[in-house]
């Protein structure tokens, strides 16, 4: 089986994906909330369209957002520092070769 994977960063895929999360936020993510202290992994996080919606709404969980596309982790950096959020950390690796290790609490 290939390797290769469709989403790379694109502007257009941006805003898709971003339009695609406003639809389904209600849907899937209306009753998410993490309790404190809670240590959550995004996998797969792309350009943060959902990150902004799952740091919101458990502010005092952390979430390690990650994903393999350099690209789309710092458009998920820069929504989440314009959003004000402080509970995430981005790391850029591949789902199936998870680095080990415990997140840093902030
Ligand atoms: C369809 S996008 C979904 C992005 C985001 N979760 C959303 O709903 O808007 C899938 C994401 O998975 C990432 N991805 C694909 N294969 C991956 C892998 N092996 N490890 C980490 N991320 C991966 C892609 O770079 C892409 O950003």
């Amino acid at each position: 089986m290939s390797k290769a994977y469709v989403h790379g960063y694109h502007h257009r895929e941006n805003m898709r994906l971003q339009d695609q999360a406003s639809t389904l936020v209600e849907l899937l993510h209306s009753d998410t909330s993490y309790p404190a202290g809670s240590l959550v992994l995004e996998a797969g996080c792309g350009v943060g369209a959902q990150t902004v919606t799952l740091a919101r709404s458990s502010p005092r969980a952390l979430i390690t957002s990650i994903d393999i596309s350099r690209s789309s982790l710092l458009e998920a950096k820069r929504k989440i520092l314009s959003a004000g959020l402080t509970n995430i950390q981005f790391q850029q690796a591949d789902i199936s070769n998870l680095p080990s290790g415990q997140p840093s609490r902030p």
